[in-house]
């Protein structure tokens, strides 16, 4: 599912919708540029999904940990990482198990140590707006996407 153009109001509201539909578990990339709108996307999403403290950008702690609807949602930031070493001391493997939410900006930094994702979230500047691409990995990341589009009324529309 692919947009162009969006304000800010119209990406939050996207990953709004996705929060809405999506499941408790999963594991979704977001990539992009400096400044794409990844942490955007990722506090839009946790809030649609009742995250209600502050969203801080785990750029310093590489993870932020919410509790969401007796389950967690683990935001990760991995730009500053050097290699995918570095990884370790998060106990990515524990992680998984819990059957979480996994939501990683720059993984890319952790090629090979992170497993593959149900959906990457793919954001480009263009200009002041940002274009938005959402790709489903698997069968899980699939439905979410097809919820999306038959359950969301309001919807920004989409290029494609
Ligand atoms: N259409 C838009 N969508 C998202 N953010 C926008 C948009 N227009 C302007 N912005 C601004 O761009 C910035 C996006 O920052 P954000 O932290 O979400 O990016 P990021 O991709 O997480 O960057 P980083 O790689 O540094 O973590 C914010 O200051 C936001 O207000
Ligand atoms: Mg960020």
């Amino acid at each position: 599912m692919n947009w162009s153009g969006l304000d800010e109001a119209a990406l939050a509201g996207v990953a709004q919708a996705l929060g809405r539909v999506m499941g408790s578990s999963g594991i979704v990339y977001l990539e992009g540029d400096l400044g794409a709108g990844k942490s955007t996307f990722v506090r839009a999403l946790l809030g649609a999904r009742g995250v209600g403290e502050r969203i801080k950008s785990p750029t310093y702690s590489l993870i932020e940990t919410y509790p969401v609807a007796g389950n967690s949602a683990h935001h990760l930031d991995l730009y500053r990482i050097a290699n995918a070493d570095e990884l370790e001391w998060l106990g990515l493997p524990d992680l998984l198990d819990e059957s979480t939410l996994l939501l990683v900006e720059w993984p890319e930094r952790a090629a090979g140590a992170l497993p593959p994702p149900d959906l990457r979230v793919l954001l480009q500047h263009a200009g002041s707006r940002r274009d938005l691409a959402l790709e489903s990995c698997t069968a899980t990341a699939g439905k979410w996407l097809s919820d999306l589009e038959m359950n969301t009324p309001g919807l920004p529309s989409r290029s494609c």
